[in-house]
Formats: C-alpha cells, sequence, structure tokens
C-alpha cells in the first residue's frame, strides 16, 4: 500500500473558533446592534473600506452580522505581511472555516508546514505540460459554448455554464455519456450555493447542496481507485497520481478534498473575471479593436481558431485587459486569516485569534498606485509604463500573494485568453442596454440582475 501524506497538526488547531471579540481599544466605525456596519459594506465594499481608511488609517474593526467585530487590514504593508507571513501567524483554516464542513481539508483551510506539504504536491498538477494538456480540452468546449452568442446573451450566466463545463471535463476527467449532465447538476448545485445560509432543514438550500455534495464524493470517490491506475490528462487524475520525493501520495479523502476546494477557486472567480471582460470590451471599443488586431495578428501567423500553449504569450494586451478587470473588479473581494497569536501593526496591538481582513479593492483604487484609478487604463499594465502604475507587488493581490497565491493563476490566464481568442476572431460585441452596472461584491463580484451584452457575427 502506497504511503500517504499525514496531517501536521499547526498552532491554529488548537484555538476557539469564535474569534476575539476584545479589540475596543482599535479604531473603527460604530455598529448597529444586529447588523453592525453590513448595511454599509455590503453593497458598497471597496468604496466603504476607503472611506474608512481615510478616517481611522490602515487598520480598523468593522461589526458584521451580529455586530462581530473583524479587522479591515489595508494597503501593500499590510498585505505583505499577512500574505508573506514570516512568523506563521495568520491561518487561512480559520479564515476559510466556513469552507471546512462543504469542501473538507482543502488546501485553503490547511496551514504552515501541513499547508506546505500539500501545496507542493499540487503545484505539479499546474506544470506547462499538463497545462497545455488541460488548453487542448478546454478549446473544442470553448467553441461549443461560444457557437451561440448571437444577439443578446446574459454575459454572467452564459460564463458560468461554460465554467462549469470546463469544470466536468477538465477538471473531473468526464468527457461523454449520460454522467455528463449528472455532474452537471450536482455540481451546479454545490458551487452555486456553497455561501448559502448553513440552514440544514431540508428543502433549503443549503440541504439541497450538501445532499449534491455527497453525490459528487461519492462518484469521486468511486472513480478514485481507476484513475490512480489508469491516469489521465485532467486534473483530477493528475492529482490522483502524484507522488512527491519520499514517493508519498494524497489520502482518498484529501484528492476528493483538494477537488472540491480546486472547484470552488475555480469557477465563480473565473466567470467572473470573465463576465467582466466581456463587459469592459463592449464598452471600451477601442480596447476590443485593438484585441482584435493582436488576435488576428497570432491568427494570421498560426492559422487555427483555437488557441495553442506556446502562443500565449503573444496575446499581451489580452493580458493586460485582464490585469485591469481584475483591478477593477476583484473576484475576491476580502482574503481572510485569523491571527494566531498578538502582533502589531502600524502602533496598533491586534489580540491573538482575530479575525482579519485584506480588501484588494481597497489598494487597487488608491491614487498613490494607480492614477486615475476609475479610468479603465489597460495600457498601465504594459511592462514599459511605470507612470500610472506603482510596481510594488503587493499593490496588486487579485490572486493574493505569498504561501496561499492562487495555484490556479496560470490555469485562469490560459482560460480567460482563450475565450477572448476564439471570441474576437469570431464576434463583435456592444452594450446591450444603456443601464448601468449593478454588481454584489460578496462572496464573489457578480451583476445583482443580469448582464446584458449584443453579440453579432463578424
Ligand atoms: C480569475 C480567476 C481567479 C482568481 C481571481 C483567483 C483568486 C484567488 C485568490 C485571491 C486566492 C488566495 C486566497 C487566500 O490567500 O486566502 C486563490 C487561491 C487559490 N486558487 Fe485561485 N483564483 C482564480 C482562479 C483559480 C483557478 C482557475 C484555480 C484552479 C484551477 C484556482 C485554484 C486556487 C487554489 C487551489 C487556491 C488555494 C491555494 C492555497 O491555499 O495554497 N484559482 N485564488
Amino acid at each position: 500500500m502506497q504511503a500517504t501524506l499525514e496531517t501536521v497538526a499547526t498552532m491554529a488547531d488548537d484555538l476557539p473558533v469564535k474569534p476575539n471579540q476584545d479589540l475596543d481599544h482599535l479604531p473603527g466605525p460604530p455598529g448597529h446592534w444586529l447588523t453592525g456596519n453590513a448595511r454599509n459594506l455590503l453593497p458598497n465594499l471597496g468604496p466603504f473600506v476607503r472611506e474608512q481608511q481615510a478616517v481611522h488609517g490602515n487598520c480598523f474593526t468593522v461589526g458584521l452580522f451580529r455586530n462581530t467585530r473583524v479587522v479591515m487590514m489595508v494597503g501593500p504593508q499590510a498585505n505583505e505581511m499577512i500574505l508573506l507571513d514570516k512568523d506563521n501567524n495568520f491561518s487561512s483554516r480559520l479564515g476559510w472555516e466556513v469552507l471546512l464542513e462543504l469542501f473538507g481539508r482543502n488546501v485553503l483551510v490547511r496551514d504552515f508546514a501541513d499547508h506546505k506539504q500539500h501545496r507542493r504536491l499540487m503545484t505539479h498538477v499546474f506544470k506547462p505540460g499538463t497545462l497545455s494538456g488541460y488548453l487542448n480540452q478546454m478549446n473544442p468546449i470553448i467553441a461549443g459554448s461560444l457557437s451561440d452568442y448571437e444577439g443578446v446573451v446574459d454575459v454572467y450566466a452564459r460564463t458560468k455554464q461554460m465554467a462549469l463545463e470546463i469544470a466536468v471535463e477538465v477538471f473531473a476527467g468526464i468527457q461523454s455519456g449520460p454522467e455528463i449532465e449528472v455532474w452537471n447538476r450536482d455540481l451546479n448545485l454545490v458551487l452555486s450555493n456553497a455561501m448559502a445560509h448553513k440552514i440544514r432543514l431540508p428543502g433549503t438550500r443549503y440541504s439541497r447542496c450538501l445532499r449534491a455534495r455527497d453525490r459528487l464524493r461519492k462518484r469521486l470517490s468511486n472513480e478514485l481507485c481507476n484513475r490512480r491506475k489508469a491516469g489521465g490528462g485532467d486534473l483530477f487524475s493528475q492529482l490522483a497520481t502524484q507522488q512527491n520525493e519520499n514517493g508519498e501520495m494524497l489520502s482518498d479523502s484529501d484528492v476528493i478534498d483538494h477537488m472540491f476546494g480546486m472547484l470552488f477557486a475555480a469557477h465563480d472567480t473565473t466567470a467572473s473575471s470573465l463576465a467582466m471582460i466581456f463587459w469592459l470590451l463592449a464598452h471600451h471599443n477601442e480596447w476590443q479593436e485593438k484585441l482584435r488586431v493582436e488576435c488576428e495578428l497570432l491568427h494570421a501567423r498560426g492559422g487555427s481558431n483555437q488557441l495553442t500553449y506556446d502562443s500565449l504569450d503573444q496575446l499581451s494586451q489580452v493580458d493586460w485587459v485582464f490585469k485591469e478587470a481584475l483591478r477593477l473588479y476583484s473576484p475576491l473581494q476580502l482574503i481572510p486569516r485569523r491571527s494566531v497569536h498578538a502582533f502589531e501593526f502600524e502602533g496598533l496591538k491586534i489580540p491573538e485569534n482575530t479575525a482579519l481582513y485584506l480588501v484588494p479593492q481597497a489598494v487597487h483604487f488608491d491614487p498613490k498606485y494607480y492614477s486615475n484609478p476609475d479610468q479603465f487604463d489597460p495600457s498601465r499594465f504594459a511592462a514599459s509604463n511605470t507612470e500610472n502604475r506603482n510596481n510594488d507587488p503587493f499593490a496588486f493581490i487579485p490572486f493574493g500573494r505569498g504561501s496561499h497565491m492562487c495555484l490556479g493563476m496560470h490555469f485562469a490566464y490560459m482560460e480567460i485568453k482563450a475565450v477572448v481568442y476564439q471570441t474576437l476572431l469570431s464576434r463583435r460585441l456592444e452594450p446591450a442596454s444603456p443601464e448601468a452596472l449593478e454588481l454584489e461584491y460578496l462572496p464573489i463580484v457578480r451583476p445583482t440582475t443580469s448582464m446584458a451584452i449584443r453579440f453579432s457575427t463578424l
């Protein structure tokens, strides 16, 4: 029997689940006894946090539901201290506790030495050779999905559907047959309700989500033995067959937990940024044309309607647009952690077991780091442009940084480029209505209603 990685206990395991509330010495706006500051924060997260930052500085408390106090930490210095976490003091496991029940001990809910050994093994499933195999698998899915983008399309609904099809085929490796429908249905149930209120009564969204999760776990578990033997180019088979330098593999339950973690981390984030890119290109025709020219030049050189792994680097302007979309609309608006020990930041003493949140949007709109931050200007990400963007790596954190930095970042760049390439070679995008875009920010940025774009064949 093959040896498997063991879970390593960490100091975060000993902390109480409820975060410390002894925070009266810290600055912050007063909150309602029941709703805290949630009514101001939820509909307007970035602007609310920036307003509070202007009054209280880079570290302040806010109240969430039942006025549970948490600490917002904003700016590149806070991002660096918490994400690099040189002293193993900021627990992601307790920050992302909400995922534990549904998705098990996936990589986001592991800390320090324990997290490191799992992450090291998982990075192999994102090596260039493996990534290029995923790209070959996703290209026809993208083509099929785009084939009926004609007339007015609700892009957010469609990008979610496309991301789901990619999850079933490229992540889980279910390529054909009646199984696809069942996977699609259950995965959709789990991913769309993962952050629903945890009310387990029969018929509630969360209880349907738990049942769908159990069915998926069973199917993954039934498949696992085959995948370990036969391997395969999909992400599940890759995860099932990885070994570290000591010949240790992931246990069955770890493979399944990590699969769920990745599906959760990949799905809504990619769908959200793709929808925002479509929206921005429809509303900034000059950039749509620039990107189309870039795609057509590449097409003229290579001749394929589908992007190849070797040509990813040739779409540099698509890259800038993706980065600018991430700056303006970071899908993940809060990055949660919990302090294991007390620490100091800018003269303030923050006790142990305090719930902390980093806010990418706060620094992404700070004029100290981005000139005209409200303006859509992808050229600020050109390598030669040092004027309207500060190069501090902790001033751009849509994928996080440090030990938990997004494992699927290159996958995401690849998927976005593959979709934009196929779309712009065949379609023109225009706004379908004069209405302004209304967004929800938590748990992931998305339109409050539909996101209508008009597509026409070129
Ligand atoms: C635009 C798309 C995406 C965005 C904006 C995004 C963003 C992020 C962020 C901010 C984190 C760090 C969370 C933290 O530090 O607490 C993260 C972690 C992670 N992401 Fe992504 N992500 C994206 C796509 C993907 C994709 C496509 C995959 C998988 C194929 C993926 C897999 C992961 C995993 C496994 C982690 C946890 C890493 C760890 O804990 O060590 N993500 N992502």
